[in-house]
């Protein structure tokens, strides 16, 4: 049974006195983060970086450098802050004190709680939580601020966390795009100023900027060295990440919850809880803070983590809306022959009499099947999946409607709105956000899967998509629309919470026209998040690259789709496009009848290669070793299980010049001390394959030799779209 998030804390909560030892140390394998709480006094921040032994504990302790762990709106006037409060008499400042400290362990690290008040105002308290978790080298940070008086306040910003980080050659590296070019890398030296990356969509949160960044501090990121911080918010709402630097030495970063048309009335006896801040700490450069979240992310937060997913074919790019039952059942047969797990049918199945879902501008909201698309239903086509020894799945977008429903002509009501204003419409000129701030549009929502399961409990994946912004930001529930963004993802949360209560078993995955909605928010509910709707095998290196920063392959969905390529009109041969799904989770998003017998063949094979390195790829820890982005004309990757027993090889030429050559590309991630039999996988007619392949040779040679493979074609042949995937297998 695939799991979700459950935090086993083994209560062994101590509250200090704090008469004596002040510092508190959080250690993970490779890292220690130190604070400082005495009582009466403002919790301080001392250190976060490599493991300390108690001498140079006390040399950090004597070093006299420390920062507010967590500024307010007085700590200095002038410097900027985590929180800000408006207390009940209009005084916006608060000051911090500590009371006292519980400390205790769970299963896998340390919990530290510094809990504050202010002097001023004792119906006011915060509390600052840290948790470790050794193995994977993270520590979550996260605030609970409340209000235990009578009269309400207001929070003008409330930041999950802050982290000071010493001025020097650090770097920044984020991710930024759009729909079909999600995920593109931007790394920056940081400077004075500020800098802010943040997301106000109401809903898709990674559409244009993501919630997570590295900071490199040894000058220009490097894959395999340096040290590195890596920080993600874990929320799917809107954010703001800041990076403020004045003179004085230290940039202050800042991470939360976009206050932004967001203030937060607090009321009697309310507690605000933020989301959680994740942090990292290597000194294995930007590759190394990516290992620590995925290892993290697979074991505590990724709904199903661990457990490989299925090889699929999704109906989208191979039908579009064109469903017939017919041709579904053909789609699922061919997926069964050439030995996949899962047929998706993807948008297009469902509407209303009055509004069938036959094209993008109508039928969203309108959860009847279409008889006429699919005469014997969905349980119809779990039986028929079922006979081919597959699984079935289906694709929701639950959160929207169009205003050409019959949903929308019931409850105009239930709309994102603001307040009678003419509503502005999305996708199709029609699309429209459901208010989830309602608690009776949680029950609809929640009723939308539950329908779907109770008509076909044999469904296994649903594709959960969201395909609108917040055009409207209001809430007819509502009273106070400062609360819209942030009771918006309750109500999802809440949602979610029932979904999987109810259906734990299923496998969800995360779509936002692709990769808007790709974060640590939304993934304990989730399996995997379609990585973009741009299937473009060249581009989706540099997307799947970049992705890879914060997120494991497990959860990357990748398929092969036809060429030339629906999104870039790119044509690509079949070989490469399927060894860049091959590095994540492999699926297929095409007609497979327009499929050659031989190109079938090739895809046959690949997937029984697959299932062969599946658990690696998904599974393993990644080592990227040539960048895309690096205009090398090269990209190349290596997945290496934990015990290194197995390792995957992914080399792709992406642009071919007469004498710019490839060179050899070094292994990381492998044992030095044994012998590896290499296999080429995914062999192609006419392709090359390695000159090592079938060979056993060691880990030393391959480490400081690598791989070298020669131009495809020596004089007149092309040598574009030239790709290698290779098994390695220690003896
Ligand atoms: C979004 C998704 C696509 C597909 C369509 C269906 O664009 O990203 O994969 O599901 O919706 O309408």
């Amino acid at each position: 049974m695939k799991k979700i998030i459950l935090f086993a804390v083994v209560a062994v909560f101590s509250f200090l006195p704090l008469t004596g030892r002040a510092q508190f140390v959080l250690d993970t394998d490779n890292s220690s983060f130190v604070l400082k709480a005495e009582k009466g006094q403002a919790p301080l921040f001392l250190y976060y970086g490599a493991l300390l032994d108690k001498g140079d504990l006390q040399a950090v302790l004597s070093g006299g450098h420390s920062h507010s762990a967590y500024p307010t709106r007085l700590t200095d006037t002038s410097a900027p802050e985590a929180l800000s409060v408006e207390m009940p008499d209009g005084n916006m400042t608060a000051k911090l004190c500590v009371e006292s400290v519980s400390e205790g362990s769970w299963e896998g690290g340390k919990e530290l709680t510094i809990n504050c008040s202010d002097p001023l105002y004792p119906n006011f308290s915060v509390a600052l939580h840290y948790r470790s978790y050794s193995s994977e080298n993270m520590i979550e940070t996260w605030t609970e601020i409340r209000n235990g008086g009578r009269k309400p306040m207001t929070l003008h910003r409330f930041d999950s966390g802050f982290l000071p980080i010493s001025e020097g050659n650090v770097w920044m590296t984020s991710l930024h795009g759009g729909w079909a070019a999600e995920a593109e890398l931007v790394s920056e030296p940081l400077r004075k100023g500020t800098r802010e990356i943040s997301a106000h969509t109401g809903v898709k949160n990674s559409d244009i900027a993501h919630s997570e960044v590295l900071f490199s501090l040894d000058g220009e990121p490097c894959e395999n060295s340096g040290r590195v911080i890596g920080a993600a918010l874990c929320y799917a709402g809107n954010f703001e990440l800041r990076v403020i630097t004045r003179d004085d030495g230290v940039h202050r970063f800042f991470a939360g919850i976009s206050p932004r048309d967001s203030w937060y009335t607090l009321a009697k006896g309310e507690t605000f809880t933020t989301p959680k801040l994740a942090l990292t700490w290597s000194d294995e450069g930007l590759v190394g803070a990516s290992r620590n979240f995925h290892r993290w992310g697979r074991k505590y937060r990724l709904h199903g983590g661990g457990v490989p997913g299925d090889i699929l074919l999704n109906s989208w790019e191979g039908v579009y809306f064109d469903i017939n039952e017919a041709e579904m059942h053909k789609m699922a047969r061919d997926i069964a022959s050439i030995g996949g797990e899962l047929f998706v049918i993807d948008d297009g199945w469902f509407g209303s009499e009055k509004y069938p879902r036959d094209h993008d501008r109508q039928g969203l909201g309108d959860w009847t099947l279409l008889k006429n698309k699919l005469p014997h239903g969905l349980q119809g086509m779990v039986d028929e999946c079922r006979k081919e020894g597959i699984k079935f799945g289906i694709w929701v977008e639950p959160e929207m409607a169009n205003t050409t429903s019959v949903l929308y002509e019931t409850h105009p009501d239930w709309i994102i709105n603001d307040n009678g204003r003419e509503v502005i419409t999305g996708r199709g000129g029609t699309q429209v956000v459901l208010d989830l701030c309602n608690p009776a549009v949680q029950d609809y929502v929640f009723g939308i899967i539950d329908g779907v399961m109770k008509q076909a409990p044999g469904i296994s994946y649903i594709k959960w998509d969201c395909n609108n912004h917040m055009r409207s930001p209001g809430s007819p529930y509502l009273k106070n629309q400062n609360h819209l963004y942030i009771e918006y993802m309750r109500g999802l949360e809440k949602v979610l919470e029932r979904v999987r209560a109810a259906y734990p078993d299923i496998t969800i995955q995360l779509c936002s026209s692709g990769g808007a909605r790709v974060n640590w928010g939304l993934l304990p509910w989730f399996d995997e998040f379609w990585t973009s709707d741009n299937t473009d095998a060249l581009q989706r290196l540099r997307i799947q690259w970049s992705t890879s920063l914060f997120f494991p392959a497990e959860a990357m969905a990748c398929h092969v789709s036809a060429s030339p390529n629906h999104q870039t009109g790119r044509i690509i041969p079949l070989k490469y496009r399927i060894d860049v799904a091959m590095s994540g989770r492999l699926g297929f998003e095409l007609q497979p009848s327009t499929l050659s017998e031989e190109e079938r063949e090739l895809c046959r094979n690949a997937v029984s290669d697959y299932k062969k390195i599946r658990q690696t790829v998904q599974c393993g820890d990644l080592y990227r070793l040539v960048s895309p982005f690096d205009d090398k004309g090269l990209s190349s990757l290596l997945y290496a299980s934990e015990d290194k027993s197995q390792a995957v090889f992914f080399w792709w030429r992406t642009v071919y010049y007469r004498g710019q050559h490839a060179g050899n590309v070094l292994l990381k991630g492998i044992d030095p001390e044994r012998h590896y039999k290499i296999t080429e996988l995914n062999k192609a007619p006419g392709e090359p394959v390695s000159e090592l392949d079938g060979k056993t040779v060691s880990g030393r040679y391959l480490i400081s030799n690598g791989f070298f493979f020669p131009e495809k074609n020596s004089y007149h042949g092309s040598n574009d779209w030239h790709s290698h995937v290779i098994l390695l297998e220690a003896e």
